[in-house]
């Protein structure tokens, strides 16, 4: 089990670039080999989560020509697979992967590790069967067996504001009679709309409500340079904002408005977050960010952004308990159904170096600022809860100890070895 140690940081200083966005590359290769011809996909993401949508993919019978960080590949048929199709940790490829299997003439079965099997698929089983999807899982849970079926679309007004459920949703849509429209009660990540117009698609959105009609002929390829990742870049702007004296710039970081709650919420807190070379890079918005450290005071989070910033709250935990006064976090109970429990666990471990967090059943309520002190911690294997513990680290006393920080690769790899380019110390 790889353990990282990191001592309190002075200041952080550099110009550095993030990995690539994970949605995006998620998606790059499951819409991807829906296309008639050859996709290219530049600048893809190679992490624990990715990687296992790159077997799941190859296990269909699509053969990827990786060179570096491009990949190159044929759309077009599927072919059943020969085994239950491994997602390993990645929720975003069995939720989306179980859209394009409902439209195949075959059967399949998709399974993932133990913390994805502990995961909720209710929310994708109960819609798709809407749909006439013959889909069956265990009590709403992985593994999930998918049979041919006559699917028809819907319409849909989503209990949760979920990327996947939506995606989930769309892609079935690609394989039934008539249209498919979905509405949802928050702005989740447009990443699968965006593509799926880019390829050709009848897709049109209205406010919070996406209608999709079948009626293309097909999807056409595409030659696709993926963003950097907002969700990876969380912690070095969080990071940045922490230790006083620092100043730190991101390149080439993903600004989809679905993606940026975290750069309001730090903005209203205080932090010094603004935004140069702004572009648009394979139909999504990229800039740098450049963050300078500084006094945060608490806010009260919840509506909207929390759906906009729903993957940064362990990181933004760690900001609040630097902030000064109490920071209320609401109408965030998804946390609770992540590949942990974001909720308990991030309180929790750290509770452990000494932060003051009180759980509430949709949040958390943290007071701050306080200093926190070393102490050995753990990831129960999420890789964001591992890094957001690594950033606590920087502001603490004396040496953190992180547990389970294998998992961090699943998103960022070279997560330490970034921090120490930014004159961190960490082992
Ligand atoms: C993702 C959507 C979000 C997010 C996850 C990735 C995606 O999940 O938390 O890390 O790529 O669609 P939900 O859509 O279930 O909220």
């Amino acid at each position: 089990m790889t353990t990282l140690l990191i001592r309190p940081a002075a200041r952080l200083h550099g110009t550095i670039s993030v990995p690539s966005d994970k949605s995006i590359s998620h998606r790059a290769l499951i819409l991807g080999m829906l296309a008639q011809g050859r996709s290219t996909v530049r600048n893809w993401l190679a992490a624990g989560d990715t990687l296992a949508t790159l077997g799941a993919v190859e296990a269909l019978g699509v053969e990827v020509d990786r060179d570096g960080d491009t990949l190159s590949f044929e759309g077009g048929t599927l072919y059943e697979p020969q085994r239950p199709v491994d997602c390993v940790n990645a929720g975003t490829a069995m939720r989306l992967l179980a859209g394009v299997l409902a439209g195949q003439p075959f059967p399949s079965v998709l399974d993932g590790s133990e913390q994805l099997r502990r995961r909720p698929m209710g929310r994708i089983v109960e819609p798709l069967r809407q749909m006439g999807v013959d889909i069956s899982g265990t009590d709403g849970h992985a593994p999930l067996t998918i049979r041919p079926a006559a699917l028809k679309g819907m319409t849909y007004h989503s209990p949760v504001a979920s990327a996947q459920v939506k995606s989930a949703i769309l892609l079935t849509g690609l394989f039934a009679e008539g249209a498919t429209t979905i509405i949802e009660p928050g702005p989740s990540r447009d990443h699968t709309e965006r593509m799926l117009r880019a390829m050709g698609a009848n897709l049109t959105v209205e406010g919070r409500q996406v209608r999709l009609v079948p009626d293309h002929d097909f999807l056409t390829p595409f030659d696709l340079t993926v963003p950097g990742d907002m969700s990876s870049a969380a912690f070095l702007i969080v990071a940045a904002a922490l230790v006083g004296g620092s100043e730190v710039r991101i390149t080439g970081v993903g600004l989809n408005p679905t993606r940026t709650g975290l750069l309001d919420i730090l903005r209203r807190m205080g932090a010094a977050v603004t935004v140069e070379d702004e572009d648009v890079q394979g139909g999504e918005p990229v800039g740098t960010l450049i963050v300078r450290g500084g006094d945060l005071s608490a806010v009260e989070i919840g509506g909207e952004v929390v759906v906009r910033a729903i993957d940064e709250f362990p990181i933004l935990t760690v900001a609040a308990t630097q902030a000064n006064g109490i920071t209320i976090i609401r109408d965030a109970a998804e946390l609770r159904v992540k590949e942990v429990d974001r909720i308990s666990l991030v309180a929790q471990e750290l509770g452990k170096l000494g932060a003051e967090i009180e759980e509430t059943p949709d949040g958390m309520i943290v007071s701050g600022p306080v200093r926190l002190r070393g102490a050995a911690v753990s990831s129960h294997g999420d890789h964001r809860l591992g890094m957001a513990l690594a950033v606590a680290g920087l502001v603490a006393e004396g040496e953190t100890q992180i547990l389970d920080a294998g998992c961090i690769a699943d998103s960022f790899p070279g997560f330490a070895q970034t921090l120490v380019q930014l004159g961190a110390e960490v082992n």
